[in-house]
């Protein structure tokens, strides 16, 4: 399905990401953890194409994306939808039309300039509101919301594109436990029911372990962990975190414990 073989990416004479391999075989819900500056958001970047690789290949279902330009790679785009840490919502429209913006991309700019929705689309976006339990919170302005909701808003936008991918950028790094729980149930739900990768990239060991089957560790741009979150051993975090203050921030994480006294 997604194969990337040897992708790079150079910053000058820095290796943001250094020779990246990853096959991904079948619908999956992989974790993207490593410290700050190892490259993780730069990776997302290449595979969604908003950013060029200095070499390698990213390939999707026998299609090359790497060479794709203009409306194939726009095209690509909308197949592998992008949610970022600051939901990038526009925070006085409201709720249903920030949705409907996820349809932008097949739309005409006549269309696109009155806000003509067809009414089909403006039934979806509402139907996806409320598979996310937000439905109720449609007529208001994204900023009237809460993080959580508001990044629920982002999902449901990039759902309206119906993606083989999504790929999140810490989704929940801005979110209190309470909502970076209903956030990642969201995503893996968005996983098991619809058959759809999701990829994301999680500042917490916990957080990766908890909610994906697959868990990718990269630190100075390379991949030195990928497998099962209970191949992640206290030895294999500490080669992904470095045996310092970082390791111990990722490792004893109060994060999980938080949340497992939330769900209890
Ligand atoms: N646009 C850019 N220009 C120059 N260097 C960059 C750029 N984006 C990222 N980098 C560098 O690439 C490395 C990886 O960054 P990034 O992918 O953002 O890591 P992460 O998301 O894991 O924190 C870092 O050293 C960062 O400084
Ligand atoms: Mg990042």
């Amino acid at each position: 399905m997604l194969q990337i073989d040897q992708l790079t990416k150079k910053f000058g004479p820095n290796i943001a990401v250094d020779s990246a391999t990853i096959s991904v075989p079948e619908p999956a819900m992989i974790g993207i953890i490593g410290r700050s500056g190892a490259g993780k958001s730069t990776l997302l970047r290449m595979i969604n194409r908003l950013s060029d690789p200095s070499s390698g290949r990213i390939v999707f279902d026998g299609r090359d994306i790497t060479t794709l330009s203009g409306a194939d790679k726009r095209r690509w785009q909308s197949e592998c939808a992008m949610i970022f840490q600051q939901f990038n919502l526009v925070p006085r429209m409201d709720v249903v039309s920030n949705v409907l913006h996820g349809t932008l991309n097949r739309r005409s700019t006549l269309a696109t300039m009155f806000n003509l929705f067809p009414s089909e689309d403006i039934h979806r976006a509402i139907d996806i509101l409320d598979r996310l339990g937000i439905a109720a919170h449609g007529a208001k302005r994204a900023e009237a919301l809460s993080g959580g909701q508001q990044q629920r808003v982002a999902i449901a936008r990039a759902l309206m594109q119906d993606p083989h991918i999504i790929l999140a950028d810490e989704p929940i790094a801005s979110l209190d436990p309470m909502n970076a729980q209903v956030v990642m149930q969201s995503l893996r739900s968005i996983h098991e029911e619809d058959g759809r990768t999701v990829i994301a990239n999680l500042h917490t060991l916990d957080t990766a372990r908890r909610y994906c089957d697959r868990v990718i560790g990269m630190r100075d741009g390379r991949i030195v962990f990928d497998g099962r979150p209970d191949q992640l051993t206290t030895g294999a975090a500490r080669d992904i975190y470095g045996a310092d203050d970082s390791f111990n921030e990722a490792y004893t994480s109060t994060e999980i414990q938080t949340l497992d006294r939330v769900s209890a």
